[in-house]
């Protein structure tokens, strides 16, 4: 099995260390996220209460709103281990029959990028959530047989960035499915100061304040500009995160005060210069900025400029509003660039 590197995070970072050292371990110091938190918790007391594992999970949403780590957390409340692994790593179906004929009772097996799984993979996984069974071919052409194998009781997490993209029969599947959305201000707020916290790094509320406001609704965002924060402060500072250090950082990082950055506001000026407002096609628009893939647009920068209202995903294609011209200090242009 390849090693596989979520896009969102740099290798070379070291954030997933960070993050991980950031996790919450229980519900009760999960932040935000009240009404999946609420929905979980009656779930996860419920589980406990009749001696049950806890049904599977689906969670969907935009990178770095905290899906593996709600993953472990539920883990954690159920007193139970948990297997993260990135879909998209499973090459054979034999891959993931040792992942589920070696998991413990009650573990939870945490399936990233769940929509990726192979086709025959993913057929696999139904009578595994079903029936706790699985059918493992063995032998090949006439003399074929189908052995089923028990499997031990396991809740599975399966996350994804958008839910339509899972077929129909996995989706079925999942006793819960759950929505995170982007998180508050307030609640990013409270994040950065619980990760200084954790981190032992001072900070000032109007710090906190100007990490928030530009961390596009998302934690993960939050934790790496408190990261370059950090240094700035120890830099050009005295070592505590204020308001003047932490704007100086950020713009010296070129996150504007929306938190858009510099793929952000590419994505914006190709469409709304050079195609002129749209609608415009994913396809062209990634070949327009390069080296950027659709998916990669569609996942990491289009839902939060949505969430502002700066784009219109319709069925012609993608459109700016008229708010994203403002942003840019562009007129809307007069009228489409074809015909
Ligand atoms: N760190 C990252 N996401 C978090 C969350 N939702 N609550 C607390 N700490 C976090």
């Amino acid at each position: 099995m390849e090693p596989y590197r979520h896009p969102d995070l740099d290798p070379s970072s070291g954030e997933e260390a960070f993050e991980f050292s950031l996790r919450p371990q229980r519900l009760g110091e999960y932040i935000g996220q009240e009404k999946v938190k609420a929905r979980l918790d009656i779930a996860l007391k419920a589980a406990l209460k009749r001696g049950e594992v806890l049904d599977h999970v689906l969670l969907f949403g935009p990178p770095g709103l905290g899906k593996t780590t709600l993953a472990h957390v539920l883990a954690n409340e159920m007193g139970a281990p948990c297997k993260v692994i990135q879909a998209p790593a499973l090459e054979k179906k034999g891959d993931l029959a040792a992942i589920l004929t070696n998991l413990e009772e009650g573990e939870v097996l945490f399936l990233d990028e769940i929509h990726r799984l192979p086709a025959p993979i993913e057929e696999l996984l139904y009578t595994a959530m079903e029936d706790r069974k699985l059918d493992i071919l063995i032998g090949q052409g006439p003399s074929a047989q189908t052995l089923k194998v028990d499997l031990r009781p396991f809740t599975l997490v399966g996350a994804t960035t958008r839910a339509g993209l899972l077929s129909k029969p996995l989706h079925d599947r999942f006793g819960m499915v759950h929505r995170l959305d982007y998180y508050t201000r307030a609640e990013l707020e409270v994040i950065a100061h619980r990760s200084a916290r954790v981190l032992n790094i001072p900070i000032e509320d109007e710090g906190a304040v100007a990490i928030a406001r530009r961390s596009r609704g998302t934690p993960r965002i939050a934790n790496r500009l408190l990261r370059r924060c950090r240094d700035y402060a120890e830099v050009k500072g005295q070592g505590v995160i204020d308001a003047a250090n932490a704007e100086a950082c950020l713009a010296l990082h070129e996150v504007d005060e929306l938190g858009l950055d510099g793929l952000d506001r590419a994505y914006l000026e190709a469409l709304c210069d050079k195609f002129r407002g749209g609608p415009v096609g994913i396809r062209t628009l990634a070949a327009a900025l390069g080296e950027v893939e659709g998916e990669s647009l569609e996942d990491l920068v289009e839902p939060y400029l949505m969430q502002i209202g700066f784009l219109d995903r319709t069925l012609q294609g993608r459109k700016a509003t008229e708010r994203a011209y403002a942003y840019l200090g562009l007129k809307p242009s007069a009228g489409p660039l074809f015909g």
